[in-house]
């Protein structure tokens, strides 16, 4: 009976910290409660019609069978020419691309196929914990590096250097940032691009929220910059850009000795990408981006008015999110831990947000809110949270 167990490495791998928050707003829910929920991390926008006709007449059209497991060729010859024309990254479609099951899934990808037991991963954190857990299940060993508000989360280039070993093998990059909605400065990505070449590192860039940037944010792609293009692993999709998280489609893009390796892991794992779900991504690639234009205006619309209802709420600090579609604001002036404030505002307030613990250590002390709900329930909620907020018990430290 000791014989069947789980495998010990999963040992590692909690549930997600988001989870917790979404099973007690469900529970709620079923109890009648309306809930307002500002956890979830994905646009509430429907997808694009010509995207979704696009799939439509694939499906009709008898596409349903396996696909090379690099993805249909047509649509890795969009994504080649898009890297090309819009992030100055060029590969070859014909073996230096993979479609896969969500960018999640490339992120697994370059794990599995590229880190050996042992070897050091470097995680801004707060992340997104994907990262952290895809290094565990291959063997690696994440180290946390911290991204700090008195830096308005730009990676500090000292503290990623604190923490080089001869271990270390790859840097992890997400411009624009989950949770803190940080757009890495173009001085900072070439301090991290000087760092990457100095120490022989490879470099994860997840850029799946490039579009989503307000103001004068510029994205930049890290396999742009001189030097960079051989070390770097550009993963994207198009869940957040197009609002198409339910298609699970993703992509990864790197020199051909990384993709003949990752190709391996996708073969025996996914196979290929949802035959008909990619003539939608076509689709996306293809046609005209004023979707695209028009979500980011609405999410920009709702972002200036969070930012300035959560300034009225004493005790909420925010650093203005440049990109993403998420606040993370520091709840620490309450004197109340974040997962504590999230299950009260959950249930006294009706309001699900996610405590920064959820996001690794150095998110302890924030709140991440996502203001991918509509314009109404955000006003709502942050009433809620207010009137939540001013009937807590004094602060100890005040
Ligand atoms: C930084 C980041 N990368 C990747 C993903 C996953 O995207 P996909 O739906 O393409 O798997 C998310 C989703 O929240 C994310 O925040």
């Amino acid at each position: 009976m000791q014989k069947l167990k789980p495998a010990s490495r999963m040992n590692a791998i909690p549930f997600s910290g988001i989870r917790q928050i979404v099973q007690q707003a469900t529970e709620l829910e079923k109890a009648g409660a309306r809930i307002l929920h500002l956890e979830i991390g994905r646009p509430d926008f429907d997808t694009p019609q010509h995207i979704k006709d696009a799939a439509t007449r694939a499906l009709d059209e008898g596409q349903v069978h396996y696909t090379s497991n690099y993805g249909i060729i047509e649509l890795r010859e969009a994504i080649a020419e898009k890297l090309s024309r819009e992030n100055h990254i060029t590969v070859d479609p014909a073996t230096e691309i993979i479609v896969t099951v969500g960018t999640n899934e490339a992120v697994a990808l370059a794990m599995l196929a590229l880190i050996n037991p042992g070897d050091e991963v470097l995680i801004p954190d707060p992340a997104w914990l994907h990262y952290f857990y895809c290094v565990q299940l291959a063997g690696g060993v994440p180290v946390h590096v911290p991204l700090r508000a008195e830096n308005r989360f730009q990676l500090d280039p000292a503290d990623l250097r604190r923490a080089l070993t001869p271990r270390t093998k790859m840097m992890i990059v997400n411009s624009p940032h989950n949770p803190t909605g940080a757009v890495f400065t173009p001085r900072l990505l070439n301090e991290l691009a000087q760092v990457a070449i100095a120490h022989d590192l490879w470099v994860l860039s997840d850029e799946i929220y490039e579009k989503i940037i307000y103001g004068d944010a510029q994205h930049i792609s890290l396999a742009s910059l001189p030097g960079m293009a051989q070390r770097t692993i550009t993963v994207n999709g198009f869940s957040k850009t197009y609002s198409m998280t339910g298609w699970r489609l993703g992509y990864v893009a790197a020199p051909r000795e990384l993709t003949d390796a990752m190709i391996r892991v996708h073969q025996y794992t996914a196979t290929s990408a949802t035959s008909f779900a990619q003539f939608g991504a076509l689709a996306a690639y293809r046609g005209s981006q004023e979707c695209v234009r028009a979500m980011v205006d609405e999410f920009e619309r709702r972002r200036r008015f969070l930012l300035d209802a959560l300034a009225h709420i004493a005790g909420f600090d925010c650093v203005e999110p440049q990109g993403a579609f998420y606040v993370f604001p520091s709840i620490k002036r309450l004197g109340i831990d974040s997962n504590a404030l999230a299950l009260r505002l959950l249930r006294q307030a009706g309001v699900a947000v996610v405590p920064g613990s959820a996001f690794g250590e150095y998110g302890e002390g924030y709140l991440r809110l996502a203001y991918s709900n509509t314009y109404e329930n955000i006003v709502e909620a942050v009433e809620r949270m207010a009137r939540a907020v001013r009937e807590l018990p004094p602060s100890r430290e005040s």
